[in-house]
Parts: structure tokens; C-alpha cells; sequence
């Protein structure tokens, strides 16, 4: 979630940084550093929170003539964010910045400990740069040094580092993270996405997994397990916002497809093998709590839905869940042993601030999970969560959605963890199928073409009910509110047992029901719901691992070993429904009618 700058060149470096940081600061906002070699000798700064204090602290210097240069946006994975573990991180002669996850950087820093090296930082980062120097030290060539620190390291990184021992070099290394050179004449520019070099550079090469190598002005040296290797450049979009949607025709379809990828990042440096961490919460959080009240709006409040299932069996904690909006005028009775939790995209949503302060008022404690951090919400709470997901464009939510529900899932094994109510084996169990979650949230070329095909048969009826059981109702609301937002088309998310309390009378041919039929989850209770439907003559879409012979479509998913891992395979399945019936009704996904992406107003 960091974000990477670098530059080789003449040009004045401090604002080339800086102008690069802002278009990456969403990614990670707490704290930031630049580093630079001007007549070879090494300067940096560093500042914690936003940009802008770096901005400030670099306000009287300018660099000058040619040299390379480097900088960071952090999102804090160890360590907090202080600035002794803000990027660039210091050896004696060279500085280091990353994105990723050492994940044996203990094992190196432990054996650089020993051998007398001292460490500013608790960062993973950290361990890259004294072994650099001690390999430089060994072998007195900087970049034979590199090579071996790279081979040393094992884990997600993206990493540039720049040292008096080679002044004129800046040495990168790429695996699982995200990074780009890119061209402009000699001048040579290095970034975790293209956005900060959009309008500076023309040319652009995007580094692959397990390469690494060298820049000096106008010279770039690439090389892999096998060697040095040949690439090719290809043209650098002049598009910003081309650029930003990376291929897809709309940003909500992109973040569709980054669900995968986020969620990654939301459970990093949280879900570990064995136990669930939360570096930002502070045990007396929850001392004293009975009971968990949680407000939210749309689709943030059906995250807290299905949290309330999770809290409940996993962690035996009572918990309720109520709409902001609905919560603030209802003189609700408020007691301290109970935890406030409010959670929100935004941050900003102004019937959750309001709640918050109602809950705040009555002298409860609160948390927020939020994805913006520095929001009203955020800053509002004595605790907070972040979700990671990145900047969300698209205005119906998807990834904030899978990202919150995730976080809820882990706080709900993290309670159930500290207050002994869930077993080792039942929480192992938990954390195997939280990291079996990205795999379930791939989008196949398979699914997209035939949620595509199928769309067209869904333009129309008198109706949608999407319908599903236990945390599979909210996900029901949720695909509901997705599709009646960017269709436009009439959708309810329903209890599929409760139809036959009365939406049954609605059923025809012209009444499309989505039904959502896990397997891990009361499948026998849910299929009879859905023959009652089917015997009154609507058209059903079945999604479900299980094949159905009633269903009038089927879409087979994938993954049944775990009823979270099948709540978000299935979520996918019903953004892209929507997705494609939107396109096919020509409606702008990303920005549909009347509605707008922060709901400040009450
Ligand atoms: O920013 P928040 O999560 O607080 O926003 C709450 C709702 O306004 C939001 O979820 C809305 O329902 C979205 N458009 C859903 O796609």
C-alpha cells in the first residue's frame, strides 16, 4: 500500500518527488521521506501524517544540477508510524525505500544484530539496507551487493536504494509489488504506478516478478534469475485518468477486480498463522464491553449485518446493528459496557458522524472502520481501523464492501481470540480460510463472459429478489442495492425464508429471483425456499456451487469449504451482474443518477 518514487537527472528532484507522492498518497498517508545524492553526498527528510508536512519541512531547499533521487509514501505494516520508521530507511551511506513484506527479515536482522549493526527502525525495511551495506563492505562492489541482498530476500517488495558507494545509481528490485521504470530522454524515473509519471515521461517498462538491476542516466540494466535480459518500452499513456482505470471501462469494474489484491493488503501484518493481530487497538478498548452496537449507511451498514452473525457465534458477544439515519432520532438507550463500533467507506458520512457522537456523548467507547484515515469518523473514534482498500471511485461500493467485511470477520476472531470463546483449531481454521479469500475473489475471463451473456435476459420484469439465508441475507441486500443503484431497475434483498410471508405473492414469470444457495450453509433450507418460487413460475438465477436443476440460470461457484470464502466468492458474482446489466442498459456505472459518493448531508 506504499508508494514509490525515484528519479535520474537533471531536473530540480525535491518537486519531481513530491508532485509523484501526492499522486500515490491515498495508498498510504503516515508519513512520508524523500532521499537524495547531489555532488555525491546524501540528504533526506522525513516528516509523519500527510504529504503536506513534508511539504512544509522541505519548504527552503531546492535541489540542484544532476543527481538521483527517492521517495516514499508510508502505510505502516511494522512498526508504527513514527518517523524513525518513515522511508527512506539510513545505513552509514545509503538509503532504502520499499513497498511489500520482508517475510524473513527477522532471521537477517538478527544475524546483522549479532554482527554489531544497529537498527533505528522497527521496520522489515530496515534489514535491506545494512545488509546491502554489509555485502558492499565484503565484496566492495555496490551492485554485485544489491544482487546478493536481493537473492537474501524472500517476501512481497518493491524496492529502490541509492548509496554514496555508487552516487550516480539508483538499484531497484521488483517481486509481488507493484513497480515501473519509466523514459524520458536520459531521464530515467522509477514509481509503484504510473500516475506520478504521466505528463513527465513518455515511454514506460513494467517490471515482472524476480527482476531487478541498476539505472544511471540513460542506462538501465535488467536482470533476472537467469541474467542480465533485454525489454522492451512501450508508449506511456498522456491520460490520467486512462491511466487510472488501468484497462477497465469503468473504475467500479477495476475495483471489482482488485478485490483480490486488497484484501491482501487488509489482512497484512493482521492475519498471521496463528492468531489475529490489531497493532492499532489498544486492549482497554474492550474492557468492560458486553455488548457491541454498530451503526453504519448502505452498503457499509450490510457489512455490519453480516458482522453481527460473525460477533455472535465466533466471539459470543451480543451485537446490533442499526441504520444511522434511523438510530439518531430514536432515543436509543445507551449503556457503557457497550462497544460503539460505526463504519463507512468515507469517513464522512454525516448520519454516521452523528451517531458517533450521540454514542460518544453517552460516554461510550467507539471504533471505526473506516478506509479513510484523517476522516471525520476516524478522527472522531478512540479507535480505528483501516481497511486498506484504496481509494474507491466507482459510487456504488464493492471493495470497501469486501475489505470492511473482512475487517469485521478478523475483529470478530480477534475478540473471539482474546476473550478465549474460540478454540486454536477453530481459529486456525478461521485464518486458512481468510487467506484462501483472495483466490476467491479472482474474476475469471470465464465468469465476466458469462455474466455478460446472461445480463441481456435481466433488462427488464417487474422485479428482482435477490434472496439468501443467515449472512447470506445481507449479501442479498447488498446485491440488491448494487443493482437497483447503476440499473436503476426495481431490486429487494430479502430473508429467503421469509418470502413466503408475503413477497411470494409477486411471483411470475417476470419476477427474477437471485438466490444465493451456499453449500456450507443451511443449502437443504435455502433450495426449498427456492422450489416454493419455482413452482409459482419465477425465473430463477442460482448461484451456488451445487447444481440446480430448477434454476433457469445457474452460475457455479467455485469454493464451498468455508461459508465466508463462499459469501465472497458469490459477492463477485453479483457486483458483475450488476455491472453488466448497467452497460447493457447504457448507464453510467461509475457515477449513476442521483446519487453522489459522500453523503454529507443528512
Ligand atoms: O462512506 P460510507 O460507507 O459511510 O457511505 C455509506 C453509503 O452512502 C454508501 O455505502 C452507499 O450506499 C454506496 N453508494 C453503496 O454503493
Amino acid at each position: 500500500m506504499c508508494g514509490i518514487v525515484g528519479y535520474i537527472g537533471p531536473k530540480e528532484k525535491k518537486e519531481i518527488l513530491l508532485e509523484g507522492l501526492q499522486e500515490l498518497e491515498y495508498r498510504g498517508y503516515d508519513s512520508a521521506g524523500i532521499a537524495l545524492i547531489e555532488n555525491d553526498t546524501l540528504k533526506y527528510f522525513k516528516s509523519i501524517g500527510k504529504l503536506e508536512n513534508l511539504r512544509v519541512k522541505t519548504k527552503n531547499y531546492t535541489s540542484e544540477g544532476f543527481g538521483v533521487c527517492i521517495g516514499h509514501t508510508r502505510w505502516a505494516t511494522h512498526g508504527k508510524p513514527t518517523e524513525l520508521n518513515a522511508h527512506p530507511h539510513l545505513g552509514a551511506y545509503s538509503f532504502v525505500i520499499h513497498n511489500g513484506i520482508i517475510e524473513n527479515y527477522q532471521e537477517i536482522k538478527d544475524e546483522l544484530l549479532a554482527g554489531g549493526v544497529n537498527f533505528l527502525s522497527q521496520t522489515d525495511t530496515e534489514t535491506i539496507v545494512h545488509y546491502f551495506e554489509k555485502n558492499c563492505k565484503r565484496n566492495g562492489h555496490a551492485f554485485e551487493a544489491f544482487q546478493q541482498t536481493v537473492e537474501r530476500l524472500q517476501g512481497a517488495y518493491a524496492t529502490l536504494l541509492i548509496s554514496e558507494a555508487a552516487p550516480d545509481t539508483i538499484f531497484f528490485a521488483k517481486n509481488g509489488s507493484p513497480m515501473l521504470i519509466a523514459f524520458d530522454g536520459d531521464d530515467v524515473y522509477f514509481a509503484s504506478s504510473d500516475s506520478p509519471v504521466i505528463g513527465r515521461a513518455t515511454e514506460v517498462y513494467y517490471l515482472e516478478d524476480g527482476e531487478y538491476g541498476y539505472a544511471k542516466a540513460g542506462e538501465v540494466k535488467l536482470f533476472d534469475e537467469n541474467g542480465e535480459k533485454s525489454f522492451t518500452r512501450q508508449a506511456l499513456t498522456a491520460d490520467k485518468v486512462l491511466a487510472q482505470k488501468d484497462g477497465y471501462r469503468f473504475f467500479m469494474e477495476k475495483e471489482i477486480y482488485e478485490q483480490s489484491r486488497v484484501m491482501g493488503e487488509t489482512m497484512m501484518g493482521r492475519v498471521l498463522d496463528e492468531s489475529i493481530v490489531f497493532d492499532e487497538l489498544d486492549n482497554s478498548l474492550f474492557e468492560g464491553i458486553k455488548a457491541i452496537k454498530i451503526c453504519a449507511c448502505g452498503t457499509s451498514y450490510h457489512s455490519a449485518l453480516t458482522s453481527a452473525y460473525l460477533f455472535e457465534r465466533i466471539a459470543k458477544v451480543r451485537c446490533d446493528v442499526e441504520i444511522a439515519s434511523e438510530f439518531r432520532y430514536k432515543e436509543p438507550l445507551l449503556t457503557k459496557d457497550t462497544l460503539f463500533i460505526t463504519i463507512s467507506q468515507s469517513g464522512e458520512t454525516a448520519d454516521t458522524l452523528e451517531a458517533l457522537k450521540m454514542a460518544k456523548r453517552a460516554g461510550l467507547k467507539s471504533l471505526s472502520i473506516c478506509n479513510v484515515d484523517n476522516s471525520s469518523i476516524v478522527r472522531e473514534s478512540d479507535a480505528a481501523i483501516l481497511t486498506r482498500a484504496g481509494i474507491e471511485k466507482g459510487v456504488a461500493s464493492t471493495k470497501a464492501f469486501a475489505t470492511q467485511t473482512m475487517v469485521l470477520w478478523m475483529l470478530a476472531l480477534y475478540m473471539g481470540q482474546e476473550r478465549a470463546t474460540v478454540s486454536s483449531a477453530r481459529l486456525k481454521a478461521e485464518i486458512g480460510a481468510m487467506l484462501h479469500t483472495p483466490k476467491a475473489l479472482i474474476v475469471t475471463d470465464e465468469l465476466h463472459a458469462k455474466l455478460h451473456r446472461l445480463s441481456k435476459r435481466y433488462l427488464h420484469g417487474h422485479g428482482f429478489f435477490f434472496i439468501g439465508r443467515d449472512i447470506f441475507f445481507p449479501l442479498a441486500l447488498e446485491g440488491a442495492l448494487k443493482l437497483k443503484e447503476i440499473s436503476y431497475l426495481h431490486a429487494e434483498g430479502y430473508p429467503a425464508g421469509e418470502m413466503k410471508h408475503g413477497p411470494i405473492a409477486l411471483a411470475d414469470s417476470e419476477l427474477f429471483t437471485i438466490a444465493l444457495m451456499p453449500k456450507t450453509m443451511h443449502y437443504d433450507k435455502i433450495k426449498s425456499n427456492v422450489e416454493e418460487l419455482s413452482a409459482r413460475d419465477a425465473t430463477i438465477l442460482a448461484i451456488s456451487p451445487e447444481p440446480f436443476k430448477l434454476a433457469d440460470d445457474f452460475i457455479q461457484t467455485q469454493y464451498s469449504s468455508h461459508p465466508m470464502v463462499e459469501f465472497f466468492e458469490m459477492m463477485v458474482v453479483t457486483q458483475l451482474l450488476a455491472l453488466e446489466i448497467s452497460v447493457r442498459l447504457g448507464n453510467d456505472v461509475d457515477m449513476p443518477r442521483n446519487l453522489a459518493k459522500s453523503v454529507t448531508v443528512e
